[in-house]
């Protein structure tokens, strides 16, 4: 299969020659695919991922298309696999795919075309984990050594999942904090006054309320003073440390309002950097370099 379905089958050299990349088209570095056309598949809701790949598209010179869900034939019971198959039919160069499911690409084995995960169930977030890897180097140029706490919802988080591995690899060392029933206790934990004063990354994430089975069984406010980031938090913060959220932001719950774009906060950064890493990762595709 091409294109970008999960980071784990990559290497830490292919992972840094797609961030390298990106680098150099925020730098001004120009590619060209004139004449490609690529579909976004979305069967859940994002304004980042998708809207960030489709400018992606666009500054490459690909004609971006958007899928209606709930105007298409998966209504019909269509399946993924035949619904990707029409558009690889009808002459589609690249799909970006988004889908409830866990590692929903497997039934996508026979389709040519390149395939870009834009997050499958809570799994996996790949473009989502190199943007946040990015905005990482540029802060501190290394990863080695950098300490990075995931705070909030870890159980029900791709953004989560997928940055724990890699980051590890890279030689970073990760904590999680945040609610004990959301804990999925596959790294060290860390309470949040001692993540603030030791860690050089804050990665908040937000509370997945659409997927939760229970109630939180505590109040938003409570939430906030016990496991988000206020900023009483953030005047206690290790000297050149840094916030990131992948967003959408709970405003209130894990992240007080005043926070989102303090000093410390790169939210903003980190979606402007996706953009890049998503330009990246479609011309290493199209380029066939990317590959499983
Ligand atoms: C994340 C996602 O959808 O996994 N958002 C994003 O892509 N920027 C995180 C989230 O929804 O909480």
């Amino acid at each position: 299969m091409k294109g970008l379905l999960t980071l784990k089958s990559l290497s830490i050299d292919q992972i840094k020659q797609i961030i390298n990349l990106a680098i150099d088209f925020k730098n001004g570095l120009k590619v060209d695919f004139t004449g490609k056309k690529m579909v976004t598949l979305f069967y859940e809701n994002s304004t980042r991922t998708q809207y960030s790949f489709q400018m992606a598209m666009l500054n490459l010179g690909i004609t971006p298309l958007s899928f209606n869900l709930a105007g298409s034939s998966v209504y019909k019971g269509e399946t993924l696999y035949d619904t990707v198959r029409t558009f690889e039919s009808l002459g589609v160069d690249g799909v970006v795919i988004r889908h409830t499911q866990d590692v929903y690409y497997k039934e996508l084995d026979p389709i040519q075309i390149p395939i870009f995960n834009g997050g499958d169930g809570t799994s996996d977030h790949p473009t989502q984990t190199l943007l946040d890897l990015m905005t990482i180097y540029e802060e501190f140029g290394r990863y080695e050594g950098i300490k990075v706490a995931l705070v909030g919802d870890i159980a029900h988080s791709r953004v989560a999942h997928g940055n724990a591995e890699v980051m590890k690899r890279l030689g970073m060392e990760i904590f999680v904090s945040g609610p004990e029933q959301y804990n999925d206790h596959t790294c060290p934990y860390i309470d949040l006054d001692d993540a603030v004063k030791t860690c050089d990354v804050i990665n908040l994430l937000r509370v997945q309320f659409e997927r939760h089975k229970e109630d939180m069984n505590i109040t938003k406010e409570e939430y906030l003073q016990k496991y988000g980031m206020t900023t009483e938090r953030v005047s206690r913060m290790k000297k050149n440390s840094i916030i990131m959220h992948p967003a959408p932001v709970n405003r209130g719950i894990e992240i007080e309002s005043d926070v989102v774009e303090c000093e410390r906060s790169r939210i903003y950064k980190q979606m402007t950097n996706g953009v890049f890493v998503r330009m990246a990762a479609i011309t290493m595709a199209l380029r066939g370099e990317l590959r499983y």
